[in-house]
């Protein structure tokens, strides 16, 4: 523990705030009587806190000059002293109004679907050292989550395809893997190497219609010039996992939506040529709207702690 007093502050300071405020202002006005008026004070108490400071210094800091006042070189130097004083002063305050800021609030973020498997992991940190903002996480997929995007409903959203048509920032977070899975038994599981065309003859599960994952789906095998026709449609990756692992087909999601070891859900990801699908997950922000300061402590903590580079997967 260091005892001693900072620089500086080890005098016993005589001169009041009050007083650096009146000289500064003559300083700057050039006359006792226009600062009086600046600072709504009577010219006799401008006076007074000059001389006080004066004899509190022991220094001389004005020297007359026909009817005004002109500074000595102490004088000149005091008063710069005082307005970096006074930028350091209201650097604090506007430092402890952000704080305010942040000790209670509200914070709208949509997510689409997959996400939910690692975003609350990420807003943890955040979520810890701002417990007085509330976090309100809506869960959606692709198009309702583009819906509350044109409405303003959120300020941040986090999905793999953001809608071109609206303006948006975007910074890419995280990397997504699409994969092709399988129930860990399903006889083309232990193939060392698939195509999509040894594929098309099973069942395929997709998302509902409105799914990013499904659009990317549709979009791959149009790539790669395959026709698969879906099966079965269904509205969340956890259906559809329960439902590959039921055998009822093969289908594509995000590797999130598994467990670090796919085979203890019962699954496989089956080594298909040209997959995984590379994409990546973006969080969003309307850059016709400015984003609250809980929304941008949030990107900045995301930042610091991902880089600006997407992550591996
Ligand atoms: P979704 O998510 O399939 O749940 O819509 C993917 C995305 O759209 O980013």
């Amino acid at each position: 523990m260091d005892y001693r007093t900072p620089p500086g502050l080890e005098k016993p300071w005589t001169i009041s705030l009050a007083q650096l405020r009146s000289f500064e202002a003559v300083e700057r006005l050039g006359g006792v009587g226009r600062a009086a008026e600046a600072l709504h004070l009577a010219q006799p108490t401008v006076s007074t806190q000059l001389r006080e400071l004066a004899q509190g210094l022991g220094l001389t800091l004005f020297e007359p000059q026909g009817r005004g006042l002109v500074p000595t070189p102490a004088g000149r130097r005091l008063a710069q002293t005082v307005r970096e004083l006074g930028a350091c002063w209201q650097q604090f305050e506007d430092d402890v109004a952000a704080l305010q800021g942040l000790r209670q609030g509200r914070l709208r973020i949509a997510a689409v679907t997959t996400t939910e498997y690692f975003l609350p992991d990420l807003l943890g940190p955040f979520a810890r050292a701002y417990p007085g903002i509330a976090i309100e996480l809506a869960v959606e997929n692709r198009d309702a989550v583009v819906a509350r995007l044109e409405r303003g409903d959120d300020e941040l959203a986090a999905m793999m395809l953001p809608p071109a048509h609206l303006p948006l920032a975007r910074w890419p977070f995280l990397e997504n893997p699409l994969v092709l899975i399988a129930p860990a038994d399903h006889r083309l599981a232990k193939r060392r190497r698939l195509q999509l065309a040894d594929l098309v003859a099973e069942p395929l599960l997709v998302r509902e219609a409105g799914s990013g994952t499904r659009v990317v789906t549709e979009q791959a095998f149009a790539e790669h010039g395959i026709q698969w026709p879906a099966r079965m449609a269904l509205g969340s990756n956890e259906a559809i996992k329960h439902a590959v692992r039921a055998g009822l087909g093969l289908a594509v999601l995000s590797r999130h939506t598994l467990a670090a070891d796919p085979a203890s859900e019962g699954l496989v990801v089956l080594p298909v040529q040209g997959f995984p699908l590379r994409r990546q997950w973006q969080l969003v922000w309307r850059q016709d709207r400015a984003l609250s300061l809980p929304a941008r402590t949030l990107l900045d903590d995301l930042r610091s702690r991902l880089g600006s580079a997407p992550q591996p997967a």
